[in-house]
């Protein structure tokens, strides 16, 4: 079984009193046997990474640039992210990929750029509300997965998050038998793809997870974890996702 992966994906969101949130973290469940991540807003990457330096809590990026440096206005590259003292970045997710128009190739090039830099890519893909009545979530969601990883992903340096988009920031969620077919379906693909490496690499599940949901939602087969948003941004909310996962 993949160890489970307890990531928080702070969005825009957090000024640098929001360190505070980490080292409350850290206070309250300072052990775990789940793995641990808080992916803040670029600006607060390095303070964050210093904070966590002799802590269970790895830090991420949120986005990262295809090349490692040039005229770019705005972006940042991988190894600026590795840097900083992050570890992971989040590639795909779908508010980029709505607002930025990112496509799945470019999302497979910053998940090359991110390898390149020793960074554990964390690949979005989930299915819209359209999508998903007009009962095509399973193609789509195949679809992204097979353009958006490249082909020498290992269970080290992939994790696959899926994120229904409209479960993002709703309240609402997929029933657990729906998450399963989902998660299981990503695990045959990556199992198909990948072999023994596929059957090791994490499948997030995100969207609306909560301190309430989350004990039921990691219990689903095939769920490694969780990329959460709201649920992330106060110690004392992640805290019980953490310990839901860290089960
Ligand atoms: P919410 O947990 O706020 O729904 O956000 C999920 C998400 O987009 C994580 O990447």
């Amino acid at each position: 079984m993949p160890k489970k992966l307890a990531a928080g994906n702070w969005k825009m969101n957090g000024l640098r009193e929001a360190l505070a949130e980490v080292k409350a973290l850290n206070d309250a469940c300072p052990t775990h046997d789940c793995d641990v991540l808080i992916c803040p807003p670029a600006t607060l990457m390095r303070s964050m990474a210093k904070v966590c330096d002799d802590m269970q809590i790895d830090v991420g990026g949120q986005d990262c640039h295809e090349n490692t440096s040039g005229a770019h206005t705005g972006d940042i590259s991988a190894p600026m992210l590795a840097d900083t003292g992050a570890t992971y970045v989040i590639l795909g997710h779908s508010e980029r990929r709505a607002t930025y128009g990112e496509t799945d190739r470019q999302i497979r090039a910053k998940t090359t750029a991110a390898w390149n830099a020793n960074l554990t890519a964390i690949v979005c893909i989930g299915e819209t509300l359209e999508e998903r009545d007009a009962a095509n979530t399973l193609d789509i969601v195949g679809a992204q997965l097979a353009t958006s990883v490249p082909d020498n992903a290992t269970a080290a340096t992939l994790v696959v998050a899926y994120e229904p988009v409209w479960a993002i920031g709703t309240g609402k969620t997929p029933t657990l038998s729906e998450i399963e077919e989902v998660h299981t379906f990503i695990r045959n693909r990556l199992t198909d793809r990948f072999g023994a490496e596929g059957a090791e690499m994490r499948i997030l599940y995100g969207g609306s997870m909560n301190p309430k949901n989350a004990a039921d939602i990691a219990a689903v087969p095939n769920v490694d974890g969780g990329l959460v948003g709201g649920a992330s941004l106060k110690a004392s909310d992640f805290i019980h996702i953490v310990q839901a996962l860290n089960a």
